[in-house]
């Protein structure tokens, strides 16, 4: 305190409060230890929590409430009457009885910068940031930055560690993205709404072009689920009632349905024990040892008699498959290949044979993408497209989509109903450019995971070879007591999943197909091991602390107990 400062008598000054020079302050309250710069007026029934740093030539009115550890840069100006006047309706001066107070709140750890101007009625969120400049004319949701006059939402930020470290983390977080871009989704909205264009369309079109460029691909076709462009893009590319497609026992079952809803049957081989991808050595030894070549010269399964068309890997987990050494066995026995890339939008590998990064969706004869709500690149609903460097192929997927016409009411063949909606179109593509960012950070995630659990004796890490930029669609890890962690980890709020417990040469939809238990026993071995821990853009750096804090003491208390049970038996 100083002999420039004016500081009435009923202000409530905290512990270590902090005053520079020419302060004036009534009637206020002020909490331990904030700093309060030059020229600061606080006025009547305002308060201000504990650590807070009010610069200089900011102006606190009556009525704002300033929570703990809030920043106010120099100058920012709140205002408390929405419709302030000088003069009552009879003309005499305004009195205190006239003036409408009307609250405004700055939550806990927000920071508001230099010649902010905050209206009457206004809450600021948790960890806020307001930008330096601008009017805030409604409320800023927690966490969120907001800038320009009036002030807009640019993005949010993580919120920072000691506020998440007790709660729990999902599995997976899909409403903080949706709340990120809601402006820009009401925005399609109500763009449909307005020209009732629900079906097909520009909004169709311009999404399946960006799309297509996002894959390096020349084609890009929007159906209404990862199933149906599947199904289509294996009908496209010629698969034929009673073929074999050959894929891996350990995925998403629609990837076999679609094969059958071809009319095709699905053969196994297994996977890499290090990436859990399709294994060139098993895909070799199936088609040098499990086939024949027939009279002309196609290859047959000697499982089943029947003629092998097509290879479909699965870029599993958001990591592509060997590509290179999948495509040169294709071409040596005359098969084509089809991505189920349903998992992979973005994922990159680098191609010895053309010597260049290649993307997702670009290798194979065609490739099918799932927007399921939960993918990298998920719609508001179903969604799925088919994308393809040839022509024919993309001309095909088109009519089968559509019911068999390229013509409306010209049916070529018979197809079906499988368009993607305009709407879902639209959200996709307003999605889509942030793709790259939301793919960059799973992959710093994953890294984080990475080095944070190597060497850890509760989970073994799979692993991205050199030449494969992963998008971590999911976060694997291996565990010999699944069950343990599982529940150690759900006591402790934290989210997994299992991805996927049951290989599909064991499941009893596919009985028939008479495989054994031991066929595929890489895929069964991960099967009854594999965990995938939260993974997602939003995912901070404290709720991944969290997690791996908690996976690293479930392994310390295993081992503990283990130790206990040797020293048990010893006596
Ligand atoms: C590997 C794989 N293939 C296919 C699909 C099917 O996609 P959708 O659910 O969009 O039909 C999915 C989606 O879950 C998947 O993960």
């Amino acid at each position: 305190m100083n002999e420039f400062n004016s500081i009435a008598n009923d202000v409530k000054l905290g512990k270590d409060v902090r005053l520079s020079k020419f302060i004036n302050l009534y009637g206020c309250e002020i909490g331990d230890e904030t700093k309060i710069g030059a020229f600061v007026e606080i006025q009547k029934n305002a308060r201000v929590g504990r650590r807070c740093k009010i610069s200089s030539h900011s102006f606190l009115c009556e009525g704002v409430e300033i929570e703990d550890h809030v920043f106010i840069g120099h100058g920012v100006m709140f205002i408390n009457d929405s419709y302030p006047r000088a003069t009552t309706p009879e003309g005499g001066l305004q009195t205190e009885a006239d003036w409408k107070v009307e609250r405004t709140v700055v939550k806990k750890g927000a920071s508001i910068g230099s010649g902010a101007t905050i209206l009457a009625k206004v809450t600021i969120g948790e960890n806020a940031l307001v930008g330096a400049g601008s009017t805030v004319t409604r409320d800023v949701p927690a966490n969120a930055v907001v800038a320009g006059n009036p002030a807009k939402i640019l993005r949010f930020i993580d919120p920072p560690a000691p506020i998440q470290e007790a709660g729990p983390v999902p599995f997976l977080d899909l409403v903080t993205p949706h709340l990120e871009l809601e402006r820009e989704l009401i925005d399609v909205l109500r763009r449909s709404l307005r020209t009732a264009g629900f079906v097909g369309g520009a909004m169709v079109q311009d999404f399946e072009e960006a799309f297509a460029k996002f894959c390096d691909a020349k084609y890009s076709i929007a159906v209404n689920s990862g199933t149906d462009a599947l199904r289509f893009a294996l009908m496209a590319a010629g698969v034929q009632p009673g073929d074999v497609v050959v894929t891996v026992p350990n995925t998403f079952i629609a990837t076999t349905e679609a094969i059958s809803q071809a009319g095709a049957t699905p053969e196994f081989v297994d996977v890499d024990e290090q990436t859990a991808n399709m294994s060139v050595e098993r895909l070799r030894e199936f088609l040098e040892n499990g086939c024949v070549r027939n009279e002309s010269g196609k290859l047959t399964s000697l499982r089943s008699g029947r003629p092998v068309s097509a290879i479909l890997p699965v870029h599993l987990y958001g990591q592509m498959a060997d590509m290179d050494g999948i495509l040169d066995l294709a071409d040596a026995c005359g098969l084509f290949v089809i991505e189920d890339a349903c998992q992979a939008h973005g994922a990159e590998y680098f191609s010895k044979k053309l010597n260049r990064w290649m993307k997702a969706g670009s290798m194979g004869r065609a490739a099918a993408f799932s927007f399921y709500p939960g993918k990298n690149l998920g719609a508001c609903g179903e969604g799925g497209a088919v994308t393809t460097n040839d022509a024919n192929i993309s001309a095909a997927v088109k009519k089968l989509r559509d019911h068999g016409q390229a013509k409306k009411y010209y049916h070529d063949i018979e197809g079906y109903n499988g368009r993607l909606d305009t709407i879902q179109a639209g959200f996709l593509h307003a999605k889509l450019p942030h793709l790259a960012g939301w793919n960059e950070k799973r992959r710093d995630r994953a890294a984080a995971y990475n080095q944070l659990l190597e060497g850890s004796q509760a989970v073994r890490l799979l692993s991205e070879p050199d030449g494969s930029r992963s998008v971590y669609h999911l976060y694997v890890v291996r565990t010999h007591d699944r069950e343990g962690l599982m529940k150690h980890l759900n006591a402790a709020g934290i989210g997994t999943g299992i991805h996927y417990p049951i290989p599909l040469h064991l499941q009893k939809a596919y009985a028939a197909l008479n495989y054994r238990e031991g066929d595929f026993p890489v895929a069964e071995r991960l099967a009854g091991e594999i965990l995938s821990l939260p993974m997602f853009p939003q995912l901070s750096t404290a709720q991944q602390t969290r997690v791996v804090k908690e996976v690293l003491a479930f392994a310390e208390a295993e081992r503990e107990g283990k130790t206990l049970a040797s020293a048990s038996g010893a006596v």
